[in-house]
């Protein structure tokens, strides 16, 4: 027998190949997701963010994949810089940013063990890690005291509670609880400021998912301008071969 495939199924097999993964996301938990665009043209943010890594998240989640080297080179910062302000195990600039976090421990301390993050903004969506890095919130029931709007009953500790402060969960009634309210003065960053540092981190991560990316939009600008320039020269060629035939 000959394999059918009906105009119906086609229709649908294009709309899941073609839907955008992040409007799919959005709808999972609730969470009216708030917009964000990566933006890898931007070094000092993404040199903002592999500091805040190092200093917020490596001691838990791994980049395995990922040399310092390789990293700074990418995000123009010299080796020395590097060495004495970014790498504080022992660990050389040649190594790759592993975490000494025992993971069989971890389990037991947090129900799930740190995964290594190298490609979280692949497995996820760079809107998802900046909504969910915004929204942890007060929760008594939790072990750590606090839950997380996109990831329901993470694991993971509020560890940027210091630099936002705590959110708490506003209800209208029993049942309806859908915004937080940062607690005034629990942080010691602004609103604003806090933002930019959770845009700061995720820029840094969506770099580190494919970091060859950051190279070929470099490289794409040259490869436009050699093909302008090719073009006025081709367009001027044309011009002198058929000049005597008209
Ligand atoms: C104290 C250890 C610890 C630190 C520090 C930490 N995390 Fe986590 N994180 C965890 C654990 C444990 C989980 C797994 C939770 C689960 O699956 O329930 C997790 C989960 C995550 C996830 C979800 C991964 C998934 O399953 O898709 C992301 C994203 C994440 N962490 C980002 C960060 C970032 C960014 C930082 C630094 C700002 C950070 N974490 C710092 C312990 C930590």
């Amino acid at each position: 027998m000959k394999a059918m495939v009906k105009p119906g199924h086609a229709l649908i097999v294009l709309f899941w190949v073609f839907a955008p993964a992040h409007a799919l996301a959005a709808s999972v938990t609730g969470w009216d997701m708030e917009a964000f665009e990566p933006e890898l043209q931007n070094q000092p943010s993404m040199q903002r963010g592999f500091r805040l890594y190092v200093n917020y998240c490596l001691g838990c989640h791994s980049l395995q994949f990922q040399r310092y080297e390789r990293t700074a080179d990418d995000l123009g910062i010299p080796h020395d810089i590097a060495l004495e302000s970014l790498i504080f195990t022992n660990q050389k600039v040649g190594d790759l940013m592993t975490t000494a976090m025992d993971l069989e421990g971890a389990k037991k301390w947090f129900g799930a063990p740190p995964p290594d993050l190298t490609m979280i903004t692949r497995v996820r969506d760079p809107e998802w890690l900046y909504n969910y890095l915004k929204t942890f919130y007060v929760d008594e029931t939790r072990p750590f005291g606090v839950n997380n709007r996109v990831f329901p009953n993470v694991g993971m500790p509020h560890v940027l509670a210091d630099l936002q402060g705590l959110q708490v969960e506003a209800c209208d009634d029993a049942t309806e609880c859908s915004e937080l309210f940062l607690v005034e003065g629990s942080g010691s960053l602004s609103e604003t400021e806090y933002d930019q540092a959770v845009r700061d981190i995720t820029n840094f991560l969506h770099y580190v998912g494919d970091p060859s990316r950051v190279e070929r939009y470099r490289l794409g600008i040259y490869v436009l301008l050699f093909l302008v320039i090719l073009g006025v020269f081709t367009y001027l060629l044309n011009r002198e071969i058929w000049k005597d035939v008209h």
